[in-house]
């Protein structure tokens, strides 16, 4: 059974896409077979790295007959051990959210979409980008998900639709959850994502810390912090992982060592593993873990 991650913000520009691609980039570096599924219409995810085989299906198809991923709907990355399920929407069109609303079961769709084969057996970690909005797509991507991330940029304005957008999303997602576990959706996790050295950015960010710990929905904020950097951007234009890009070892703040205290955090049988200790056709880490 994969690990289910939903990146998941109401509010756009908080790094949910570059957070879903480097993490996927890093865990497919340690040799986990990992699925990116980009459930954002503006196909920014499907865009990040080069497609090396392009599948002629994607999200469209996997929503609208209900849950299902065939071969045709699975691409492949230029990172080994990447594949994606490509936005494949045309335009600003609001079809699947629509198709969605339609749907009694549109909470359960991602959720059957991940746990059927094929991707049950061949992947072991699924991160589902989504659009910074409410919509239907980030309620079935949330519910589908073991854990949801939902990056925060220390400013004001990103807090406060935290708190009125993201956690009230959850909070009518979840109504139910106490009649019925099925109707749980994903922890979340807070993640303080392009933190700059001002001192009103830090102040935020400790702010955030102290405010939405024990908040309702709120499992934690991870202590990794993601810098305001500009080699998150460079990466992205270069179409590689931030840790490939930026691999200054032993330097706290690098890409190298954020990308990987970032995944210890989630998958603590990492732990300390580097990826360039890593043969990728040898082994899965957590094999024999
Ligand atoms: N850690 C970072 N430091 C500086 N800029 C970043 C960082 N992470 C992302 N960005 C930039 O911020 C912008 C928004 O990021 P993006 O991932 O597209 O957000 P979202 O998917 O939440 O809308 C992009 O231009 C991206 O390159
Ligand atoms: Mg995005």
């Amino acid at each position: 059974m994969p690990t289910v991650i939903a990146i998941a913000s109401t509010k756009g520009g908080v790094t949910k896409t570059t957070t879903t691609a480097n993490l996927a980039g890093i865990l497919a570096d340690f040799g986990m077979h990992v699925l990116v599924m980009d459930g954002d219409q503006q196909p920014s995810l499907t865009k990040y790295y080069p497609i090396v085989s392009r599948a002629p299906h994607g999200l469209t198809q996997v929503i609208t007959r209900g849950g299902l991923v065939t071969e045709d709907c699975i691409s492949k990355t230029a990172v080994p051990g990447l594949d994606i399920i490509c936005s494949d929407v045309a335009g600003d069109d609001n079809i699947l959210q629509s198709w969605l609303k339609e749907r009694e079961d549109r909470l359960f769709i991602m959720r059957r979409a991940v746990r059927r084969s094929p991707v049950l057996e061949r992947y072991q970690v699924v991160l589902i980008d989504t659009q910074g909005a409410v919509g239907e797509l980030q309620k079935t991507a949330a519910m589908a998900a073991d854990r949801i991330i939902s990056p925060i940029k220390p400013d004001i304005l990103s807090a406060n639709e935290f708190a009125g957008g993201t956690l009230a999303m959850l909070r009518s997602i979840n109504a139910m959850a106490d009649f019925n576990p099925d109707l749980r959706s994903g922890d979340l996790y807070v993640l303080i994502s392009a933190l700059d050295r001002s001192k009103n950015s830090r102040e935020i960010a400790e702010h955030i810390r102290r405010h939405f710990i024990g908040q309702p929905y709120v499992k934690g904020v991870l202590n990794t912090v993601i810098p305001h950097a500009a080699a998150y951007t460079a990466a992205a234009t270069h179409q590689v992982p931030v840790h490939r890009y930026d691999k200054r070892r032993n330097v706290e703040n690098s890409a190298w060592e954020v990308m990987h205290r970032l995944a210890w955090e989630l998958f603590p049988e990492l732990d300390q593993i580097y990826v360039d200790s890593i043969d990728r056709d040898e082994a899965d880490p957590r094999e024999g873990a």
